[in-house]
């Protein structure tokens, strides 16, 4: 069953949101070569905790940091170590918060320096495949028309959506129904709603969409390791169309 948020839950799942949205602003100015992902991590915690809320993904069925950050042909849930970044690398940070009793998520991937044009399309296709998504979170829809919308406008740019991971809903609860794939047809799913609150999160890669976990558990990678691009975002379905919480 999907549950429907009110008012005043919105009202503080906002609060958390706000915090995820300050993260992925200020961490902007640490995506540059020669700095570690594992810096990048304890800088995002810092924020986090500065903010009286605590990151979400942190011993998640055990997951070990504070976000996810995945390079190049990781696709999600990349644990922050002591690589460094590189020139013409691309890095998704994806972050978590909790805070008020409700959770934010959302996801950006950031160029490194001087990327490859074909990145830097990868990069944007992907985010313009959430907005093209969003078109359709609203109460006149059904879910997979999201997906569809999403996974069209992708392939449409030669490029292909991860079919293994999915989106979902959020809430007192990081994951919660619905579930959001990548990919549907239009007019399927059930009926979106007023008070739905949706973590809408295309993952897009250059090449095919078979993925693999390496022996860590974690770290979702492409099994062509071609590159892997993912934006996300909390949305809230109103009867005045979608409101983005994280951004
Ligand atoms: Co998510």
């Amino acid at each position: 069953m999907v549950e429907l948020k009110s008012k005043d839950e919105i009202e503080k799942l906002k609060t958390a949101c706000d915090v995820v949205r300050e993260v992925l602003e200020k961490v902007e100015e640490k995506i540059k070569p020669g700095v570690s992902t594992k810096s990048i991590d304890i800088f995002i915690e810092s924020i986090i905790n500065s903010r009286s809320a605590i990151p979400s993904f942190k011993g998640y069925r055990g997951y070990p940091a504070s976000s996810c950050i995945s390079l190049n042909e990781v696709v999600v849930h990349g644990i922050p170590s002591e690589e460094k970044l590189k020139d013409g690398d691309i890095v998704s940070i994806d972050v978590g918060a909790y805070k008020n009793g409700f959770h934010g998520d959302a996801a950006r991937t950031f160029c490194v320096g001087d990327v490859d044009n074909l990145l830097k399309k990868l990069v944007k296709v992907t985010e313009e495949s959430f907005f093209e998504g969003i078109k359709y979170a609203s109460d006149k829809y059904r879910l997979q028309d999201i997906s569809h919308a999403i996974q069209s406008h992708v392939e449409k740019n030669g490029f292909n959506v991860i079919r293994d991971y999915f989106g979902h809903g959020i809430g007192r609860n990081l994951h919660e129904e619905p579930t959001i794939p990548n990919f549907g047809k239009p007019n399927r799913g059930i009926r979106l709603r007023a008070g739905m609150v949706l973590a809408i999160e295309p993952m897009v890669v250059v090449g095919d969409w078979n993925v693999a976990v390496l022996s860590d558990g974690w770290t979702v990678v492409t099994v062509d390791r071609k590159y892997a691009a993912h934006y996300e975002n909390t949305v809230a379905i109103t009867s005045n169309g979608p409101e983005i919480l994280t951004m």
